[in-house]
């Protein structure tokens, strides 16, 4: 995806639509339904978590080198065994046929061909098995939305096991989802579960068990099937603690052959500190895209702090606010080791599906590699603390 693979290439194959987030961002409002565009575009509050976000990457500026021999670029990464294309995978987002109707089966085909990362979402509005059927042998990780039914739990690891998805990645800001004024307009529950919410959870065997002891169908209720796993084991309302988390680790672990267990929602250093000594592999340093508490420090600005706390004992990916190739730039300098993305591509995939993720992927991944190319950085480990000046944080 260097910057030949776009060079002259508008021929409609893949820049369909403008490459700037803002113009994107436009279309997607235009293609999407009104409860559409509520669900992926608001925020906890006043969305001053989610303008946080954004001034943080504004606050920090690339510092660019010359007559460095830039003629070869490598952007290529490693995360957790697996080599991939760039440090930028798909960050979990649920109930992707609200955006298109081959909703997550898009996404991950995408990310397999362009051999990036893909992380599924629990709140998924496909199954874990025909997911991983579309992303082939694509790397893929599981985000586990953790159900208070510990039976429940083995089976989504179990089944996001034997369907090739070799890391979990626990989100632990999220039990319940934060007052977010368009989405509650909105009626955001009906809402979900009218786009198939809880599709993931309707193959579930031991959720089957359970539907049938309450009574249920699925066959002939499937919205009242699917309400009752969201509210009772996606967005249950009720927290999980540190001492579960050595449980659910011990379980992926047993289950996995011990790959990699993960934290996503991680702002405080302290929180850090903990995963750091309770062994967890990763950590996601993540608000959630702002989604969660509003009023909280920007991603970006926590990053920065748990780097220089734990940056050298566990790995630290981020995510929340990135939209160009300059913000994944910036995220590595200050230590991630790896970025996730959100909202850019539920944009292409709103605007059109499979093409429009690959669009947005594609130019996201050019664009970084021009990057590299005119700021003078041949390889991602020259990416570092000395690649930009910070402006002091007045935000
Ligand atoms: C999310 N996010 C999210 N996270 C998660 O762990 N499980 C999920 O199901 C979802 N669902 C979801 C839906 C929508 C519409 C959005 C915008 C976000 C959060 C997501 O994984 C990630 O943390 C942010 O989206 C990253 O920020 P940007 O790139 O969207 O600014």
């Amino acid at each position: 995806y260097q910057r030949e693979s776009f060079w002259g290439t508008n021929d409609g194959k893949y820049l369909i639509f403008n490459t700037d987030p803002a113009e994107i961002e436009k279309l997607a409002k235009e293609k999407l339904s009104q409860g559409g565009w509520y669900y992926s575009s608001c925020n906890a509050g006043l969305s001053w978590t989610h303008l946080a976000n954004r001034q943080a990457f504004y606050r920090h500026r690339i510092i660019p080198r010359q007559l460095v021999d830039t003629n070869t670029r490598d952007s290529a990464t490693e995360i957790f065994g697996h080599r991939v294309a760039a440090p930028v995978g798909f960050a979990p987002i649920g109930i992707n046929r609200i955006y298109h109707p081959t909703g997550e089966l898009s996404v991950a085909k995408v990310a397999q061909e362009l051999n990036l990362a893909y992380c599924l979402s629990s709140a998924g509005s496909y199954s874990i098995e025909d997911v991983g059927k579309a992303n082939g042998n694509g790397p893929r990780f599981f985000q586990l939305y953790q159900s208070h039914d510990d039976e429940v739990c083995i089976s989504m690891l179990q089944r996001a096991f034997d369907s090739g998805y070799d890391a979990c990645i626990v989100t632990t800001d999220t039990w319940s989802l934060a007052w977010r004024h368009n989405d509650v307009f909105n009626g955001n529950y009906a809402f979900y579960h009218e786009h198939g919410a809880g599709d993931l959870g309707l193959q579930d065997p031991v959720f089957l068990k359970r539907l049938a002891e309450a009574g249920i169908d699925p066959e002939k209720n499937p919205k009242e099937a699917g309400a009752k796993w969201i509210d009772e084991n996606i967005w249950h309302g009720r927290a999980h603690t540190w001492e579960k988390m050595k449980w659910t680790m011990e379980q992926w672990k047993r289950i996995s052959g011990g790959r990699p267990f993960c934290l996503k929602g991680i702002q405080s250093v302290e929180d850090a500190k903990r995963a750091v000594e309770m062994g967890i592999d990763g950590i996601v340093v993540s608000n959630h895209a702002g989604r969660q508490v509003d009023g909280a420090i920007a991603s970006l600005d926590a990053l920065e702090k748990i780097v220089d706390a734990v940056g050298d004992k566990i790995y630290i990916m981020y995510d929340s606010g990135v939209r160009s190739a300059a913000d994944v730039f910036k995220a590595l300098a200050l230590g991630a080791k790896f970025v996730f993305i959100g909202r850019l591509w539920v944009w292409g995939l709103s605007i059109a599906g499979e093409q429009g993720v690959r669009h947005v992927l594609k130019s996201l991944l050019a664009e970084f590699d021009i990057l590299m190319e005119v700021a003078g950085f041949q390889s991602l480990e020259q990416i570092d603390r000395t690649a930009i000046d910070s402006l002091p944080n007045s935000s």
